[in-house]
């Protein structure tokens, strides 16, 4: 009896630690009053974050925290379907969120651009939408999606996460089995990618392939940079998950994405170098961003949302930047948003991509 009440007493205080901490973030007008309010706000955020900045550094970090939380404070008081947030980024400068988080697909090591390749077309019929369901979510049960990674602030690595994360959707859908898979060895053994220097999640579909399999993240854990070899045997005798192919996503349209995610998870190229984006808290994202893709994320499925004055339509979007970014590691993108780009918002129609998985009999479910 004791006990149960000492865990219940627990579970309250890890609650409302969680819950105060959420609260703690938001920026109210009088954290920006005066220099000492504002000292309290960055000391606040600094201990939810559990960062750590030698002294000099976080004297000139509380500059640039000062600015994020004006701007963000300001932005907020907006008429919009979504917020910024003083998130685990919100002492650095964009170009060094951007530098360390986005930038990582569509790069060469030398920084210039590399030309995007399309795969294999999806050559099925598109459906109408009426034919499609109204809302599509691959983390309800039972889930298949596995928890949001955190990339870590050197490796360019989202391309590898967003790829696992599609092979994870797919294994689980036709297995029922949900194992999170290696990034790092994507990211160690594909040299049809740059490691840390960037890639495109569907030529880490074509090694899985050609490779055999890829690992589970417990047997080849993820460590935030280049190990320098690959510590898979080739070919992999023993390979945990294996793919039979990977399929492109009829560009800029709708209800080809629709179709596709309705399907599984699939992988989908963004513009991340918007200050929008990288300072996303909650609500539908709706820009502005741009269309120049350089990272990637994988859509777990797409819905309705009635929390703003008229309903919004969106994309749910599984991201690697952990779950201090965003709706606890996701984001939702605008989908069917009247006067949207051709590609999308940020370009999230222009190139999608998916593994295929046949089921066990050798026959496509799909
Ligand atoms: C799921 O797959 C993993 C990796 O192959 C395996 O280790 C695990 O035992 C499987 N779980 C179940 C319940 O079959
Ligand atoms: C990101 O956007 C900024 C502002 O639009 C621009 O100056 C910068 O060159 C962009 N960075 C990259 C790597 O494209």
């Amino acid at each position: 009896m004791e006990r149960a009440l000492a865990i219940m007493l627990l579970v309250t205080i890890v609650l409302a630690a969680t819950t105060s901490g959420v609260i703690a973030m938001d920026i109210k007008h009088k954290d920006l009053a005066s220099e000492d309010s504002l000292q309290e706000l960055y000391e606040r955020w600094y201990e939810h974050y559990s960062v750590t900045r030698d002294l000099d550094d976080k004297a000139r970090r509380f500059k640039v925290f000062k600015e994020n939380a004006r701007m963000i404070h300001k932005f907020n008081q907006g008429d919009t379907p979504y917020k910024l947030s003083l998130n685990l980024f919100a002492d650095m400068t964009d170009e060094e969120v951007h530098r360390a988080y986005g930038h990582c697909s569509n790069i060469k090591s030398d920084g210039r651009k590399h030309r995007r390749r399309h795969g294999p077309f999806r050559r099925d019929a598109l459906v109408s939408r009426k034919g499609l369901p109204a809302s599509v979510d691959w983390r309800r049960g039972p889930s298949a999606v596995t928890s949001v990674k955190l990339q870590g602030t050197y490796c360019g690595s989202c391309w590898a996460f967003a790829a696992t994360a599609a092979v994870e959707g797919i294994n689980f859908i036709r297995t029922r089995n949900l194992t999170s898979l290696s990034a790092q060895q994507l990211v160690d053994c594909d040299k049809g990618n740059g490691g840390c220097n960037g890639g495109f999640a569907k030529l880490g579909f074509k090694y899985i392939m050609q490779s055999g399999g890829i690992e589970t993240e417990a047997k080849y854990p993820y460590v935030g940079h280049e190990n320098g070899h690959c510590s898979v045997p080739k070919p992999n005798r023993n390979p945990v998950v294996t793919i039979d192919g990977y399929k492109q996503v009829v560009p800029n349209e709708v209800v080809a994405l629709e179709q596709a995610v309705a399907t599984q998870p699939v992988v989908v190229g963004v513009d991340s170098n918007s200050t929008a984006l990288l300072r996303y808290g909650r609500g539908v994202f709706v820009g502005p961003c741009g269309t120049n893709l350089d990272h990637e994320m994988t859509v777990v499925g797409y819905g309705t949302s009635h929390e703003y004055k008229n309903p919004v339509r969106y994309w749910i979007v599984k991201n690697s930047w952990g779950t201090d970014w965003g709706e606890n590691g996701y984001i939702r993108i605008a989908r069917r948003l009247k006067g949207q780009p051709k590609g999308g918002i940020c370009g999230i129609l222009i190139d999608a991509s998916y593994p295929v998985k046949f089921s066990r009999k050798g026959t496509m479910i799909s």
